[in-house]
């Protein structure tokens, strides 16, 4: 409830400084026509509801912004929230003076503001670096609302199409609002020395002189030391609350790794796992938007609270079995295991795919890709075990880069061996599309992995591909700390056998003709062959591919 509130304070200030950085870049055309334009976008905003709306709106945000960050047992947060909250508290501070000489000096002294004036007291009248302190506070301002909505925005399906050009849009306009706002500042400079334009400047806007300027100057000050007070305040009350709690009774968070984290009462999951450094996929940043942080709850799990109307709202959407909660938002109260299910470093999407698969299994047309790297056991017996998990790693990393790039999911690594699955969430055509793409840059990487490995090999690496699609059952499948999305079924089965062929074929890949069709793309150039898959009264038309960097590139 607070997070909805908080947002939607955030979203009404980010309404009002949308409109002023559009109407500062109409400053690049001219000062005129900046402030011609002044009362449209400020309508709303100058009728008492408008007034009272922004008011009560940015007290919120604020007061909000603190509280929700103080109640988190622990500060350990990603850099962008820090950013994020750095730049929210900044604001208050740098806006002070521009709010009691615009707002204040309107509401106390009849004062008509308008571009000029703000331009002349900080261009003209002030010091330079007060100056270029407002200036600052246009990318402060917007820095902070586009860091958070960004953050929103991120875990929505349509992000990714829009996202290139909401962050054009993101950098243009700060950009376009300053241009407007020097090239103006310039402009009053050069008007402020015509005779007599300031004392018209001041007589048109009902300027107060010497009480409105002592008015800003107190006004500014006790807005700065409150902010600074009330930061204080709520720092001192937070350690204080804290070192009670380090002092009561604290709770056990037992990780599938066997580690053991103790987290003060009324911390999250989340937290202490952040705080212990334990990777935790956390996307959103714990605000309950995204499902990456969810954990599969162990022993001590059905004396966890209930989940609140936010997360069981989230859980909902999930599908999510009752033993898995949002860490972000459980605050234990007694000893917990807990698993987090999702690796960090994933991208979004992959991560909301899997979120939205059925934890209870569903019938899906999908493609499958078998790897294997070929003689890799020879191989490591020549080499010093932290030598081989070296190798794997690389290689691991090389190609679960190539299948995710391809828009594949990774279902397991076995042994030397990789799964994938594609089509997940685009359809069979797509899938079958992405596997032959992922098959091609697997090839693509394993030459360049090969190059920058040529000292450390004997002989370079090589590996099998085997592709197949067709009907399997894909759900998180296994069991305590084992479990992941996976796809079971004959279609499987065939993929790893047409893998294993690569060997007695001596080529790289080995596709079905189904996958081929399916991706609409002419394998007829590459030798046909018939072969035999167990259980299967009919042999299974496949393509081999001598090197699978050869197959056509395929548009996306
Ligand atoms: S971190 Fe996004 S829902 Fe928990």
């Amino acid at each position: 409830m607070l997070r909805r509130v908080h947002s939607i304070a955030g979203l009404v200030l980010f309404a009002y400084v949308l409109g002023h950085l559009i109407n500062h870049s109409l400053g690049v055309i001219s000062l005129d026509l900046m402030e011609a334009a002044r009362p449209y976008f400020m309508a709303f905003w100058l009728t008492w509801v408008g007034t009272a709306t922004l008011g009560i709106a940015a007290l919120t945000h604020f007061t909000l912004a603190l509280v929700i960050t103080l109640r988190r047992r622990r500060l350990s947060m990603p850099v962008w929230q820090w950013m994020q909250l750095s730049l929210g508290i900044a604001i208050p501070l740098l806006l002070a003076e521009h709010l009691m000489s615009t707002a204040g000096g309107r509401l106390g002294y009849g004062l008509q503001p308008t571009y000029a004036y703000v331009l002349t007291s900080y261009w003209v009248a002030g010091p330079l670096w007060k100056a270029i302190l407002h200036l600052a506070l246009l990318f402060v301002a917007w820095g902070h609302a586009c860091i958070g909505l960004g953050y929103w925005l991120r875990t929505k399906s349509w992000w990714p199409g829009v996202a290139p050009w909401l962050l054009a849009f993101a950098v243009a306009l700060p950009v376009a609002a300053a241009g407007g706002y020097l090239a103006s500042a310039r402009d009053v400079i050069a008007l402020a020395k015509v005779p007599g334009w300031i004392s018209a400047l001041a007589a048109g806007i009902h300027y107060a002189g010497a009480p409105l300027e002592a008015f800003v100057r107190q006004a500014t000050l006790e807005m700065r030391l409150t902010v600074v007070a009330i930061l204080a305040a709520l720092l001192v009350a937070r350690t204080l609350h804290m070192l009670i709690l380090r002092h009561g009774k604290s709770i056990r968070l037992t990780y599938p790794d066997g580690r053991i984290i103790s987290l003060p009462r009324g911390g999250t999951i989340l937290e202490a796992s952040l705080a212990a450094g334990v990777p935790h996929a956390s996307v959103c940043g714990g605000k309950a938007r995204c499902s990456t942080c969810r954990v599969r709850v162990g022993r001590g799990g059905d004396l966890l609270p209930a989940a609140s109307a936010l997360e069981a709202q989230v859980l909902r959407r999930i599908s999510a079995p009752p033993w898995v909660r949002l860490a972000c938002q459980v605050r234990p109260t007694r000893d917990l295991e807990v698993m987090p299910l999702l690796q960090p470093g994933g991208d979004l999407r992959s991560a909301m795919r899997e979120a939205s698969m059925k934890s209870d299994g569903q019938e899906m047309e999908i493609a499958i890709l078998f790897a294997d790297l070929r003689g890799f056991t020879k191989l490591s017996e020549k080499k010093l075990p932290y030598d081989v998990v070296f190798l794997l790693n690389r290689y691991f990393a090389t190609m679960g880069e190539a299948i995710t790039d391809a828009g594949g999911h990774i279902d397991k690594f076995i042994g030397d061996g990789i799964m994938a699955l594609f089509g997940l969430q685009s359809g069979p055509e797509q899938g079958a599309r992405d596997a032959l793409k992922a098959a091609r840059a697997m090839s693509v990487a394993l030459a360049e992995l090969n190059q920058s490995l040529a000292d450390d090999l004997s002989e370079p690496l090589a590996f099998g591909i085997g592709i197949h699609m067709g009907h399997v059952i894909v759900g998180q499948m296994g069991h305590s700390t084992a479990v992941t999305l996976t796809a079971i079924g004959d279609v499987v089965n065939t993929a790893s056998r047409l893998e294993s062929q690569t060997k007695e074929l001596g080529v790289e890949l080995i596709v079905s003709e189904v996958v081929a069709s399916r991706a609409d793309v002419s394998l007829m150039h590459y030798p046909a062959h018939d072969v035999a898959v167990r259980g299967r009264t009919e042999t299974l038309a496949v393509r081999s591919v001598t090197k699978a960097s050869l197959l056509p590139e395929i548009a996306a």
